[in-house]
């Protein structure tokens, strides 16, 4: 297997191969004076079974194209198979037509992702797996929250409760309890579809002098995170860390958390920020040894 990590999973990517004992195929890259993308493998790829990395984070739009033409410039050599993983995988919130005269983004994304020729895709902890169906090819949700699990383990944490911020986050709340051999509640958040608003319902919790760990797949603009560590403060939790996947954490998100009690943000590197304290590259690693 040889490893391509596009320009969005650099470090990422030399860390997989270096756990695989893998080739790396260099990628060059910049844009254009006009803006426009410019990518070029510097291996030949012929016959040879590859893996893509590259993540999609901020700004999306242009890591996308990076990876759209990533994938063509690959299948153009002619590899054996192409495995791309995308750590993180941009507009997979928008996974319904939530108002008449909207796209549905995940699932035109995927199709370009299809109609270029890959032939397995996997992810990380994407927002709703259930998008996957939509491709034909092979695709799979893998999880960090084991390493999260992991994680607080060694760190000893006091009689933990794991708690997700809404029910769409329970099997991850469930992952991380399993290996705390803690319980998991979740809580009931609803957001406005126009303001973007944050609501969440009082929920009792047996947290006094309890340390708590919130759980989630991303942290975008901290309202989610922010209002559970309110509810959990308010009945006198003790340490609240706050775990999610991808640490997008946009314009103030990590000090307004912060302000609001949190005691750690632990993201992973699937964004690459200060906040990637544990890094994916052993799990991505995982499915692919013995190719
Ligand atoms: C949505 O349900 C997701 O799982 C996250 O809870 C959400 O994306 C977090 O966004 P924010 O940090 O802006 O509240």
């Amino acid at each position: 297997m040889i490893v391509v990590p596009g320009p969005a999973s650099q470090i990422l990517g030399v860390k997989v191969a270096r756990l695989l004992n893998s080739e790396i195929a260099a990628v060059s890259f910049k844009n254009f004076p006009d803006g426009e993308t410019y990518v070029r493998v510097e291996e030949e790829l012929k016959d040879k079974d590859v893996l893509l990395i590259q993540s999609t984070y901020k700004p999306q739009d242009e890591k996308l194209i990076q990876l759209f033409l990533l994938i063509d410039a690959i299948k153009q050599m002619n590899p054996k198979k192409l495995r791309l993983v995308i750590p993180y995988f941009a507009y997979a919130r928008q996974d319904k037509q939530f108002k008449k005269g909207e796209p549905l983004s995940i699932k035109v994304i995927e199709q370009i992702i299809e109609k270029l020729g890959v032939d397995e895709l996997y992810t990380i902890d994407i927002h709703e797996p259930k998008v996957l169906n939509y491709l034909k090819i092979k695709a799979k949700d893998l999880t960090a929250m084991t390493l999260f699990g992991e994680y607080f383990k060694n760190k000893k944490i006091s009689n933990p409760i794991v708690i997700a911020p809404d029910d769409g986050a329970i099997h991850r709340a469930e992952t991380v309890a399993k290996i705390l051999d803690s319980e998991y509640v979740s809580f009931d958040k609803f957001r406005d579809k126009d303001t973007g608003e944050i609501t969440m319902d009082y929920k009792k919790l047996d947290v006094k002098d309890r340390d708590v760990v919130i759980v989630d797949d991303i942290i975008s603009t901290g309202g989610t995170m922010i209002k559970a560590i309110q509810m959990i403060k308010k009945q006198g939790g003790g340490n609240v860390y706050v775990a999610a996947t991808h640490t997008i954490l946009i314009g103030e998100a990590k000090s307004k958390i912060l302000a609001a009690g949190a005691a750690e943000i632990i993201g992973t590197d699937t964004i690459p920020s200060e906040t990637s304290i544990l890094s994916v590259a052993p799990l991505i690693a995982e499915q692919f040894k013995g190719f």
